[in-house]
């Protein structure tokens, strides 16, 4: 193979930090998941790793750290909320993020039809009911089957790569 001087290189057992960097070459969008906990307060964090997975039954997954405050709540609740992020919501990703933010405070939101929290001005939301949770490592793989999906096809998404917010360009 030809000499390529900028390619990097991570093999298992090798430093996380490269293959982080590996994983941030896939762009993707920004979500903010959300749900109701059982004392009746909204949870939710920014998570980017939002992936259809059927269209019938209507299926999607997020990946979820253990770790994560909000984890609990969400892998016990019976619905969530997927709010896709457009543009003029990176503020939110941002606030969804950080640690001791008052995320919902600083947010507009409302009750969806199946009770989790809708973040206002949302390019999309996908309301869904738990459809199984599965291990995944230091993750928990979240999966619902969307009971409701709604969008707004003139906002533009608000895009994720290599560890910064993104948009798109037309050329
Ligand atoms: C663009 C972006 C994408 C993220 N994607 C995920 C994700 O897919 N899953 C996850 O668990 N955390 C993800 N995070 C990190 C969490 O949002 C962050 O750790 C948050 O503070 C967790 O909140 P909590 O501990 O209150 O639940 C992402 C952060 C950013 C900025």
């Amino acid at each position: 193979m030809a000499d390529q001087p900028n390619r990097q290189e991570y093999r298992s057992g090798h430093d996380l930090r490269t293959l982080r960097d590996a994983l941030g070459c896939f762009a993707t969008g920004v979500t903010v998941v959300t749900c109701l906990a059982e004392n009746g307060k909204p949870a939710g964090l920014t998570v980017n790793s939002f992936t259809s997975v059927s269209l019938d039954p209507p299926l999607l997954l997020v990946c979820l750290a253990k770790k994560a405050a909000s984890a609990e709540a969400l892998i016990a609740a019976s619905h969530f909320a997927v709010n896709v992020l457009q543009t003029g919501q990176q503020p939110a990703s941002i606030r969804f993020s950080t640690r001791d933010e008052d995320r919902f405070g600083a947010t507009s939101w409302s009750c969806g039809e199946a009770g989790a929290p809708i973040l206002k001005d949302s390019l999309g939301v996908f309301e869904c009911e738990r459809f199984g949770v599965h291990d995944g490592g230091d993750h928990h793989i979240l999966v619902g089957r969307v009971v409701k999906a709604s969008f707004d096809a003139t906002l533009d998404p608000l895009l994720y790569f290599r560890g910064k917010y993104r948009r798109l360009h037309f050329d």
